[in-house]
């Protein structure tokens, strides 16, 4: 070949979208034979035209992909999960672009934490978009009653449309929430179903495949009319949440317009009684939102019950989807301690240990407060111990899960159990352990630099005491500080006891 001749193009067939393991085997192949990025021409079931066409001498390489085992190239693990998602993006160019970061990352190991190269930034951001679009399906599909089955299961299915080609990725979390019925999730590229042994992937369907009514319809609605707060709703809040595209297959929907209409009257009329009655909102409120949400529960099959007590509130806890933080976390960590506790202290959220384990406080930073407790007049046993959030948030990093704070906004969808929580314990005095917990109780009004230490008449009788995380204490590199701000904690600690004493709770 004289430097004039172009280069033979190899053309790579895909046969189906979105299917890592048929990509990364032809890229295996690719990069074996060292056949560069800009020598190869992708094409999908959808474009099977090629930019070049066939005359400059494709040497197809299917039949040897086919024929053989893929040959072993070492590559960044990260890179091979990263590549998982990025497949599964609807965009045309997405097999090539993968192919040149694999192609780069041979000559430069480093490549991924270059973060302003165009191709690692394009990567990332599609990894965001697609892990956003899974979110999406977690949270957004409904299923449809079917009926039982021979088997004696009760059959479910759901229609869903993605953005992208994500059911793949999507479905193992319904496989784990939902492993005692039967269910399908069909999408118009792909379907998923679970029938108690297997998750099989199959074709795609049609939104007429899956019936639009079933009785479960009617709780999920009956649930959204009761936690639907007219005081607090931000429409531009909620489009982003719950995007308009999904609209159409969420029963719920349906309801959006007439409540979004009645808002207005229904805050003049919540603030009326407010006047008169402090809490009642909030007591009917609750009250609705219980029930509808044991009818989803009972309805789903699960058998529960309304949660009219702390166990009950604990086993509805496990179905949580209030906000996406379910999806990672092994378990919703509930609160402990006597129904009747004098004092409840509330952490942030569980832990690591606290998530694998399934109680609060019982990680490093729950032994120092335990520790601390009893050195300054607190019994553990005695206390109800909860956190503002029930479900773990943290960011994977190699076998480490590092936590992450949550955002006010997963603070403030999970003051709903909280709320439940001080409604059921009824304690006397509440200790909070850093801002976010602050939050939980207070809502958005106070900043911990600035009630840290103070005593606080709560609406509801109860008694706060802010103080910092005991976490704070276990980051502090510099000694001298650390031990000055054990004293100060200890000194908070103390006040709360001396206060419990004095109420005869102590
Ligand atoms: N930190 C918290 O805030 N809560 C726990 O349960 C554990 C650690």
């Amino acid at each position: 070949m004289t430097d004039l001749e172009p280069a033979a193009m190899t053309v790579v067939r895909l046969d189906k979208k979105g299917d890592f393991a048929e990509w990364r085997a032809a890229a295996r192949h690719l990069l074996a034979q060292h056949i560069p990025p800009h020598q190869v021409d992708w094409r999908g079931p959808d474009n099977d035209m090629s930019l070049f066409g066939d005359q400059l001498g494709a040497a197809p390489i299917r039949q040897e992909k086919a024929e053989g085992r893929a040959p072993t190239i070492s590559l960044p693990r990260e890179l091979v999960d990263m590549a998982d998602h990025i497949i599964c993006h609807r965009s045309a160019d997405v097999p090539a672009r993968l192919y040149r970061l694999f192609w780069r990352v041979q000559a430069d190991r480093y490549l991924l934490g270059r973060k302003t190269d165009d191709d690692v930034h394009w990567a990332r951001k599609m990894v965001k978009n697609i892990s956003r679009d899974i979110h999406k399906m977690h949270a957004f599909v409904r299923f449809r009653h079917l009926g039982v089955g021979d088997d004696g299961r009760e059959n479910y299915a759901a229609w869903f449309e993605p953005e992208h080609l994500t059911l793949r990725l999507g479905a193992p979390f319904f496989q784990r929430r939902f492993s005692g019925m039967n269910w399908a999730i069909i999408t118009p590229d792909a379907r998923a179903i679970w029938d108690g042994q297997r998750l099989v992937m199959g074709e795609g369907g049609q939104r007429d495949d899956v019936p639009d009514h079933d009785v479960v319809e009617q709780q999920w609605r009956a649930y959204y009319g009761a936690i639907f707060n007219p005081a607090r709703v931000k429409i531009s809040a909620m489009r982003s949440e719950m995007p308009k595209k999904y609209w159409h297959n969420l029963p719920e929907a349906q309801d959006i317009a007439s409540l979004l209409a009645g808002a207005e009257q229904r805050v003049a009329m919540m603030q009326a009684a407010e006047h008169q009655t402090p809490n009642k909102r909030t007591e009917k409120w609750q009250k609705n939102a219980q029930a509808a949400l044991a009818d989803v529960l009972g309805g789903a099959g699960d058998g529960l019950d309304a949660p009219e007590n702390l166990e009950q509130l604990g086993r509805s806890l496990d179905q949580c989807r209030r906000c996406s933080l379910h999806c990672a976390a092994t378990q919703a960590v509930r609160g402990e301690g006597p129904v009747d506790a004098a004092l409840m202290m509330v952490g942030e959220q569980p832990g690591d240990q606290e998530d694998l384990a399934g109680r609060p406080f019982v990680g490093p930073a729950g032994q120092l407060l335990t520790e601390m407790m009893a050195q300054n007049g607190l019994t553990r046993s005695d206390i109800y111990m909860t956190n503002a959030v029930k479900h773990f948030k943290f960011q994977p990093r190699g076998k480490m899960r590092l936590h992450q704070r949550p955002t006010a906004g997963e603070i403030d969808k999970c003051r709903w159990w909280l709320d439940l929580e001080r409604q059921m314990v009824r304690p006397k005095f509440i200790i909070t352990l850093g801002a976010t917990a602050l939050r939980g109780v207070l809502g958005p009004k106070g900043k911990l630099a600035d009630l840290r230490g103070q005593v606080i008449p709560l609406s509801d009788g109860a008694v706060l005491f802010p103080t910092i995380h005991p976490s704070y204490l276990l980051r502090l590199p510099d000694k001298e500080k650390a031990a000055e701000e054990r004293a100060m904690f200890a000194a908070d600690l103390r006040r709360a006891a001396q206060h419990l004493a004095a109420a005869g709770v102590g």
